[in-house]
């Protein structure tokens, strides 16, 4: 079973002219369901976020995705403290912390944005214990928007609670985490096998990330495959690059 990650489409202030080769490289690696680390779109505006789900539907495959910090209202102040999902809603049906049970594979969303931060988000105690009970029962992969601890070469402030969730994720035996927010690809996998992917932007044109790229998972029998594809600046389309094997587990 193959599955498109993606994250960080920032529609509103995307490369209008990555989107048919994002959709194409889609549909050309053929997986079966896509997964969306979060921040969806630019400014949380209702026609930005039907500008996204549109584009997600052109795959004609069904996605999952959570919030990021991008996703719920930035200025107007009494909208975001009380109805902070509201338009995210309207473009995104289902819980904010959905949950995809494939075979072989069960996908935990967890909506980690907190509008009262800036840009942090934070995880309860309460979404950190969903994880707990779900890793429990077999394979598992937490999709969140922030990131749970920075790898090297990064330097953004984390979310509240990271350290509780790294530290209880790892031990309840969790595969794989993917996270958004940095723009910059990054693994690392622990001692005991958990491995944290840092997406990078599928399709944001803020000129001081590196290249947007999308990636696929393929979930075999005791492992994964993950296969990066980049769209270099000076490119039209985006590229895979060989596939590195990651470990399962269970
Ligand atoms: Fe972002
Ligand atoms: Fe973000």
């Amino acid at each position: 079973m193959r599955i498109a990650l993606l994250s960080d489409l920032h529609i509103g202030m995307h490369r209008t002219r990555l989107v048919q080769p994002m959709l194409d490289a889609i549909a050309d690696a053929a997986p079966e369901h896509i997964v969306v680390a979060g921040d969806l779109v630019q400014r949380a505006r209702p026609e930005l976020f039907a500008e996204a789900a549109a584009i997600l539907d052109q795959t004609g495959l069904p996605w999952l995705c959570v919030p990021g910090n991008h996703d719920i209202p930035l200025m107007n102040l009494p909208a975001r403290l009380l109805r902070p999902f509201r338009d995210y809603e309207a473009a995104v049906p289902g819980p904010r912390d959905p949950l995809l049970e494939l075979p072989g594979l069960k996908i935990v969303g967890v909506n980690s944005t907190f509008p009262y931060r800036w840009r942090n988000g934070r995880l309860t105690n309460r979404q950190i214990a969903r994880v707990k009970h779900l890793a429990r029962t077999g394979p598992v992969m937490v999709v969140q928007h922030h990131p749970i601890s920075l790898l090297p070469g990064e330097t953004k402030e984390l979310m509240l609670n990271a350290d509780a969730a790294l530290a209880a994720y790892d031990e309840a035996g969790v595969d794989l985490v993917l996270t958004g927010h940095l723009h910059h690809f990054n693994t690392a996998t622990s001692a005991s096998g958990m491995t944290q992917i840092h997406a990078a932007s599928a399709l944001c044109d803020r000129s001081e990330d590196p290249p947007n790229e999308i990636a696929m998972l393929d979930v075999e029998p005791g492992g994964f495959q993950l296969t990066r594809m980049i769209a270099p600046r000076d490119g039209a389309d985006f590229v895979a690059e060989p596939p590195v094997s990651l470990p399962s587990r269970h």
